[in-house]
């Protein structure tokens, strides 16, 4: 994409962070971010719910606040009920409400196959904008949600899995990243970014990358949804993830005693996932105090040294 220069671009595309940033005053910015896929369960509100919920978390990511959002949709309404779609709208607008966030608007077109999201502004103070660049040597990384919707979600499409097992990721995925995002103020952070489709891997790579260390995180204190090391070896892996843990494997090194089932759950293509966070080790506690009475895990994962690229041990 060609590169638009402007002042007031706080934050661009070009470090891969999770919204862009542009500066009104010196005391208001806009953070702005859309986000929309395919449905990844079969009932309609609670796709709209995890629609929401994934699309607001990139402006919780850098520390702002969302303020209003439009609908992005597409829909075959010649084929599917309209009733599905209003289920659909239905469950992203209870996620904003949740957020305090006003749905002003939006866009639907026709399409073979539904599609739903938000296109979301946020605010933030230009001062205090929490990017995935400022990681540094010495610091922990804290992980907010359980890793495996993406293999999950393969599960259920297969049928190894039925709809009582997804009850509890499906909150998981539909759960605000509102709490983390406000405790990274709290913490004083250095450095956060959401764990979506890229993996845990992936987004920790951008991380390590934009802030010029090296990410070591150690595989047995992921937290992981239940039963997806299971389903991992049962063959329940999708196609993105496959991709996700080839690509990884360019700049992860793994160390021996690292399950081939884990290190690929590691890569496995989020959707809503959690917030990945690298604070000072004395702020765990703050971090930790900020997020209690909310569904967020404060689940220190590893830690930040000098070099390039990711270790897992
Ligand atoms: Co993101
Ligand atoms: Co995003």
């Amino acid at each position: 994409m060609p590169v638009t220069a402007n002042a007031n671009v706080l934050v661009g595309y070009n470090t891969s962070d999770d919204a862009g940033v542009y500066k009104l005053r010196d005391d208001l910015a806009l953070v702005q971010t859309v986000d929309f896929f395919t449905p990844i369960v079969d009932d309609p509100y609670e796709f709209g719910r995890i629609a929401a919920a994934n699309a607001l978390s990139d402006v919780y990511a850098m520390g702002g606040t969302p303020i209003s959002a439009l609908n992005v949709v597409a829909f075959p309404i010649e084929t599917l009920d309209a009733s599905i779609l209003e289920q659909i709208l239905h469950g992203g607008a209870s996620i904003a409400q949740q957020a305090g966030v006003a749905i002003i608007g939006g866009h639907t077109i026709k399409d073979s196959e539904p599609k739903y999201g938000l296109a979301v502004v946020g605010t933030i103070d230009p001062n205090r904008i929490v990017t995935n660049a400022n990681a540094r040597p010495g610091d922990i990384l804290v992980l907010t949600k359980p890793i495996g919707t993406g293999i999950l979600s393969t599960a259920l499409k297969r049928d190894f899995i039925g709809e009582d097992a997804m009850r509890e990721p499906i909150e998981w995925m539909a759960a605000l990243n509102d709490r983390a995002g406000a405790a990274l103020h709290a913490a004083g952070a250095h450095a956060a970014t959401d764990v979506t489709g890229f993996g845990l891997l992936g987004h920790a790579r951008e991380m390590a990358r934009a802030s010029n260390v090296a990410l070591c995180i150690r595989a047995k204190d992921v937290p992981l949804h239940a039963g997806v090391l299971e389903l991992v070896e049962r063959g329940a892996v999708p196609g993105g993830t496959r991709d996700n843990a080839d690509a990884h494997a360019a700049f992860t090194r793994f160390a021996s005693g690292v399950p081939t089932a884990l290190a690929l759950a590691l890569s496995d293509a989020q959707t809503s996932g959690g917030l990945l966070v690298s604070l000072p080790p004395d702020r765990l506690s703050t971090f930790e105090n900020a997020l209690r009475g909310s569904r967020a895990l404060c689940a220190v994962i590893g830690e930040v040294r000098g070099g390039d690229g990711i270790a897992v041990e």
